[in-house]
C-alpha cells in the first residue's frame, strides 16, 4: 500500500520538487514546512501555530483562510471551474473587473487580467510597446527600470528589475533597457520614519538617462512606489511627482507596479491613492485575492485603453493574453477578498495602525546592530549591519530567532521584511518586535 497522500505528512523523498528561489540542496537538509493556517498565523505539521509577519509573500492582505474566501472558492470550484476569456465570457471576470475598478484611482476603468504579478508586469510593458506603435510613434521601446527594482522574473520583467544576482544566469534580457538610480540613501535617511526626507533628486536622475538614450526612444518608466524585495524602501519627498512630471515632458507613460503595495498595504486600495500620483498603468497581484488563488492584473489608464481602441473593430485590441486570464475561481476569491476588504474596513484598518506599526518597528533601534528602520503604511524593514560574516548571515540568524519565539519574517540579505496581514493586531505587533528584539539582543551579546 502506498502512503497515503497528506498535507500533515511530508514525504521521506523531498528530491522531486525543485523549489523556487529557494537553495534546494540546503533547504531539503533541514526542511521547514507549514500545513495549516488560520487568520494570522501558520500551523506546522508538528502542531507548532506560528505568527504571519509577512502575510505568506507580501499577499494574504485578509488573514489566512478567511471563512468567506475559502466559501467563495468552495462554491465556485463546483460551479464552473474553468472557462476562457478568449472570445467567450463568463460574467465573474466582469462583475470582478467591475468591482476593482470601483477603487482604483480616477481615469482607470479597464482592468487586463493575468495568473501572476510577472505576467502583470510583462503584460504591462507589452501594453506601453502597443500603446506608443498605435501612436505612431513604434520606435518608443526603450523601458526604464530601477536598481533594487523587482518585477517578477519573466523576460521583461527581469529586464527592468534591478538586482543584478537575480539577472546573472539569464543573459543579457532585452535590448533597450536603462535603469534608473535606486533612493536608498543611509547617509541622509537612515531611520525615517515614513516617506524619507532628502532624495527627491534622485528622480532627476531620470533627465539624464533620457539625455542620454534620447527620450523619444522611450516607451515607460516602471517604478515600484515602495521597492519591496529590494529591501522596503519607500519614495522619498515629492520623488513620485518629480517622475511623473518627467514623463509628461517627455510623452513617457509611467508604470506603478503595485503587485506588493496594491490592496490596502499603504491604507488606501493602491499607493497612487496614498501617495497622491498617478500613473498610466498599475499592475497588480498578490492581495488581489489575498494570496488564495493565483492572479494578476493591469489597470489601464483611459488615456492608454483609448490609444489602443482605435483600430478595426473585429481585431483583437491586445494580440495578448493568458489561459488563465480571468480564471472563474481566482475571480470568486478576488471578489470574495473585496467584500472583506470593504465590510472589515481592512484598508481603514491598515491606515490607523501604521502610526502604531511605525513607532513599535522604530522602537528596535538601540536593541542590537541595526542599520536602519524604514516603514510605511503595513510595510516595514530592518536593515541589520552585516558585521564581518557572510553577507546576510546575521539577518537570517535573527529571522531564525524569531521563528524560534513563533514569529515567521524574512530576511532579504542584511534586511529583514515585514508585511502582516492587514487584520493584524496590536498585541501580534507586539508579538512581532518582541521577537525580532530577543534576536538583535542576541546578535549584539
Ligand atoms: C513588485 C513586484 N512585482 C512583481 C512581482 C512578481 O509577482 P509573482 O511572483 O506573482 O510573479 C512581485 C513578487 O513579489 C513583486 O513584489
Amino acid at each position: 500500500m502506498p502512503d497515503a497522500i497528506s498535507i500533515d505528512v511530508p514525504p521521506n523523498d523531498l528530491e522531486a520538487f525543485w523549489m523556487p528561489m529557494t537553495a534546494n540542496r540546503r533547504f531539503k537538509k533541514t526542511p521547514m514546512f507549514f500545513s495549516a493556517a488560520e487568520g494570522m498565523y501558520y500551523a506546522t505539521p508538528d502542531g507548532r501555530r506560528v505568527l504571519d509577519a509577512i502575510a505568506g509573500l507580501w499577499c494574504v492582505n485578509a488573514g489566512h483562510c478567511h471563512p468567506r474566501i475559502v466559501e467563495a472558492i468552495r462554491a465556485q470550484a463546483g460551479k464552473l471551474d474553468y472557462a476562457s476569456s478568449f472570445g467567450v465570457g463568463h460574467p465573474l471576470a466582469f462583475h470582478f473587473a467591475n468591482r476593482v475598478v470601483e477603487i482604483a484611482p480616477p481615469g482607470f476603468r479597464h482592468l487586463f487580467l493575468a495568473g501572476s504579478g510577472s505576467e502583470a508586469v510583462d503584460s504591462a510593458l507589452k501594453f506601453a510597446l502597443a500603446y506608443h506603435r498605435a501612436r505612431g510613434e513604434g520606435h518608443r521601446q526603450r523601458l526604464i527600470g530601477r536598481q533594487r527594482a523587482y518585477h517578477g522574473v519573466g523576460f521583461g520583467g527581469l529586464s527592468v528589475s534591478g538586482i543584478g544576482w537575480q539577472r546573472a544566469q539569464f543573459g543579457a534580457l532585452l535590448p533597450a533597457t536603462s535603469h534608473l538610480p535606486h533612493t536608498h540613501d543611509l547617509a541622509r535617511n537612515a531611520f525615517s520614519r515614513g516617506q524619507p526626507a532628502h532624495g527627491v533628486e534622485f528622480a532627476d536622475a531620470l533627465e539624464g538617462l533620457l539625455f542620454a538614450v534620447d527620450p523619444s526612444t522611450v516607451a515607460a518608466v516602471i517604478v515600484e512606489p515602495v521597492a519591496g524585495a529590494g529591501g522596503v524602501l519607500p519614495p522619498p519627498q515629492g520623488y513620485l511627482q518629480r517622475l511623473r512630471e518627467i514623463c509628461d515632458r517627455h510623452g513617457i507613460l509611467l508604470i506603478f507596479d503595485e503587485v506588493v503595495t496594491g490592496f490596502g498595504r499603504l491604507g488606501a486600495p493602491f499607493a497612487a491613492q496614498a501617495l497622491g500620483v498617478g500613473p498610466d498603468l498599475i499592475t497588480c497581484a498578490k492581495g488581489m485575492t489575498s494570496g488564495t488563488v493565483p492572479m494578476g492584473g493591469v489597470l489601464i489608464s483611459d488615456r492608454v485603453h483609448d490609444g489602443l481602441s482605435q483600430g478595426p473593430e473585429a481585431v483583437p485590441e491586445l494580440a495578448h493574453g493568458y489561459t488563465y486570464s480571468g480564471h472563474p475561481l481566482a475571480c470568486a476569491a478576488g471578489l470574495a477578498a473585496l467584500d472583506v476588504y470593504r465590510d472589515e474596513g481592512l484598508f481603514e484598518r491598515a491606515a490607523r495602525l501604521a502610526p502604531i506599526w511605525e513607532d513599535a518597528l522604530h522602537g528596535l533601534r538601540t536593541l542590537g546592530p541595526v542599520r536602519d528602520i524604514r516603514n510605511l503604511g503595513l510595510l516595514g524593514a530592518i536593515e541589520i549591519d552585516g558585521g564581518d560574516g557572510a553577507p546576510g548571515e546575521r539577518a537570517r540568524a535573527c529571522a531564525e530567532v524569531c521563528l524560534e519565539r513563533g514569529v515567521f519574517i524574512r530576511a532579504l540579505g542584511d534586511t529583514l521584511i515585514l508585511s502582516p496581514p492587514l487584520v493584524i493586531d496590536e498585541g501580534q505587533i507586539g508579538q512581532i518586535v518582541d521577537a525580532i528584539g530577543s534576536g538583535l539582543r542576541r546578535l549584539a551579546a
